[in-house]
């Protein structure tokens, strides 16, 4: 375990916000986890588990204790004829698990390359991209309980995972920290490509196969993702809005361009970039914060900002979107402090 007081967290968030917390503890074991949890000390402390820092807004200090798990660690639990289990540990670096399942020839994970974070978040955020999400990988999650330190494995159902979402959001919410995550990959890949982008971007390639997807969507989110070691972001700063079809309908008659992705017979996914694109702030600046040229979802710091200014450009954006088309965004990103 790495313990550190008054430390920074310029490294640990990609928006790369100079915050500190009051204590940080780095463990490396889910027995170095189940420890820090039942030391009486950290009790009354506000806790706060930190992965990659890929998908945090921080608008001052944390008074309190961040946990960063660092379990690693790839192997394979199971196999049968047809799949392969992976246990990965939460710290893990999320595309290192990918490129190693792309390696072996293990499918499923692919479509899910470059995404940056860890292992620990996939199965919180749920994350997912280019028509797939990590619920149709996760076999189990395996958790320690923050209240009695007990170890528990949640399996897929357990989850509730939804768009960009899970039970680690509301029902275990702050009382569940992820240790491991168990996979369950094909070993016959079904590649998935009907997404248009990366369906367009396949046309490149001689064949389709496993790192044919991994590479197109590299190319792919290269070009319309900002790095953040170059330019602090979060990746996708919004979600994109479900709404009832009607509403979807009446927008798209106004906009040809806009793509709707049906979720049931009564509601439609849109795709918020384009509103906001077309509400005007594409590419826009506004002191040190701003919104990607490329990608509309994605605002970013340029430097020397805090994240009180990107929540200032956030609720600007929310505003004009609503008072736009009457579409309300909701922020995809975890926001620590702001008031
Ligand atoms: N669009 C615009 N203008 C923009 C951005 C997008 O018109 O500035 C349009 C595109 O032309 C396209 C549609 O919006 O028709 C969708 O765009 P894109 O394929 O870039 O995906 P997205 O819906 O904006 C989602 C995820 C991304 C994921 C991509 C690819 C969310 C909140 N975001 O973005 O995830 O990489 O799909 O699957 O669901 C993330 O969560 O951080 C993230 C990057």
């Amino acid at each position: 375990m790495e313990f550190h007081a008054c430390y920074s967290l310029k490294s640990h968030n990609t928006f790369g916000f100079d915050v500190r917390t009051g204590l940080f503890a780095a463990v490396d074991t889910a027995d170095e986890l189940q420890a820090l949890l039942s030391d009486a000390r950290y009790h009354t402390m506000p806790r706060l588990v930190l992965g990659g820092g890929s998908n945090m807004v921080f608008c001052g200090d944390f008074d309190g204790l961040v946990i960063h798990p660092r379990m690693g660690g790839i192997e394979k639990q199971a196999e049968d004829a047809e799949e392969v289990y992976l246990r990965a540990g939460a710290g893990v670096v999320w595309d290192d698990f990918v490129a190693c399942a792309v390696q072996h020839g293990w499918g499923g994970a692919e479509n899910l390359s470059f995404i940056p974070g860890r292992v620990g978040a996939s199965p919180v955020q749920n994350i997912g991209a280019y028509g797939v999400e990590a619920k149709a990988i996760i076999h189990q999650v395996e958790c320690i309980l923050t209240g009695t330190g007990e170890r528990r494995i949640f399996s897929n159902a357990e989850c509730a995972f939804g768009y960009r979402d899970s039970v680690f959001k509301h029902a275990w919410k702050d009382r569940a920290v992820v240790t491991h995550v168990v996979f369950r990959l094909r070993k016959r890949p079904v590649l998935q490509v009907h997404y248009s982008p990366l369906a367009d971007e396949l046309k490149n390639y001689p064949e389709h196969s496993l790192p044919a997807v991994r590479q197109a969507i590299i190319a792919i989110r290269r070009r319309k993702l900002p790095d953040p070691a170059e330019t602090g972001n979060a990746g996708s700063f919004f979600k994109n809005p479900v709404v009832p079809k009607a509403t979807a309908e009446r927008l798209a008659a106004a906009d040809p361009q806009l793509t709707l992705y049906p979720v049931n017979d009564a509601s439609v996914k849109l795709p918020a970039g384009r509103l906001i694109e077309l509400a005007g702030w594409k590419g826009r600046r506004v002191g040190n914060v701003g919104v990607h040229a490329q990608q509309a979802l994605v605002l970013v710091h340029y430097g020397g900002g805090t994240g009180n200014e990107i929540m200032a450009l956030a609720a600007a954006i929310r505003q004009s979107v609503y008072d736009r088309f009457g579409v309300q965004l909701e922020p995809e990103v975890n926001v620590i402090g702001y008031h």
